[in-house]
């Protein structure tokens, strides 16, 4: 190729860049597709990039492994590889044994059907720090429900991050789901929920605070992605500041039980 057909080709290249709205630009995985043209296809709902960068943007850098069930092409391993940096581990799983293919330094491929709940187990036997886990695979209700049940727990306690998309499948038969079908993913979400809230609980006989509770800091529900940010807690205190008001403040105590 000649040394004016690379400069113009280069040049080329760069436009994307320079076409990147500021938000975008900001997003480095936004950036790094633009960059890439060429690579392996990625394919995703554009609203899902800032989601991944809010949650996922401090480890970058940092030690520790990623578990993206759904490899498909391929596209975002090298994506996340570059994102998070070399000191990450990167593990694609699908059940598609081909995927085997896109094994590289850095990036670790399992194959295996994320419904069955022992090949499930053996990620978390084989991986001991596990901070993100993002399902985007097969998206059928039990798929869904059974990996956020068997990986959930092992997710590093002291913070990590559980990422399901493509949660509007909850809505649509084809994938097992069905608006306020109660076994779809996002009926079981919901009750995480309530969950949340079991330290609040007056009666512990519906609804007690239990691993769940203790190990959970917050759920993000979005357009079709639920994230769920995972560190231990204990039970919520009340703290004060400033002087009490001249007057009593008359409602019921947020404690829930009657006047104090
Ligand atoms: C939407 S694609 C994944 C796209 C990929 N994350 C990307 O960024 O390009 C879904 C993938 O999930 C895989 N899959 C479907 N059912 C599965 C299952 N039960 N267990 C594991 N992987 C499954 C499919 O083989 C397919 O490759």
């Amino acid at each position: 190729m000649s040394i004016l057909m690379q400069v113009l080709r280069d040049s080329l290249k760069r436009a994307p860049k320079e076409a990147l709205s500021p938000a975008r630009a900001s997003n480095p995985l936004i950036q790094y597709l633009e960059m890439h043209p060429d690579g392996r296809a990625v394919d995703r709902w554009h609203h899902y990039f800032d989601i991944y960068h809010r949650h996922f943007a401090r480890f970058r850098g940092t030690q520790f492994t990623m578990i993206e069930i759904g490899i498909f092409n391929g596209g975002s391993l090298p994506m996340w590889r570059e994102y998070f940096g070399s000191k990450a581990t990167i593990v694609g799983v699908d059940v598609n044994a081909e995927c085997v293919k896109f094994a590289e330094p850095g990036i670790e491929i399992m194959i295996g059907d994320q419904a069955d709940r022992v090949f499930l187990a053996s990620i978390s036997d084989r991986y001991k720090d596990i901070a993100i886990v993002l399902d985007d695979g097969g998206h059928r209700m039990h798929q869904q429900i059974a990996t956020f049940e068997e990986l959930y727990p092992h997710l590093r306690p002291g913070g990590g991050v559980y990422l399901c998309e493509d949660t509007h499948t909850s809505y649509m038969p084809v994938f097992g789901g069905g608006y306020g079908n109660a076994n779809t993913f996002i009926e079981t979400s919901k009750s995480l929920i309530d969950k949340i809230h079991a330290f609040h609980s007056l009666d512990t006989s519906v609804l007690a605070p239990d691993d769940f509770t203790r190990s959970t800091d917050s759920l993000h529900f979005y357009d079709s992605v639920l994230v769920i940010e995972k560190r231990e807690r204990t039970p919520p205190h009340r703290v004060s500041y400033g002087k009490e008001a001249e007057f009593t403040y008359v409602a019921p105590s947020l404690s829930g039980r009657r006047q104090d």
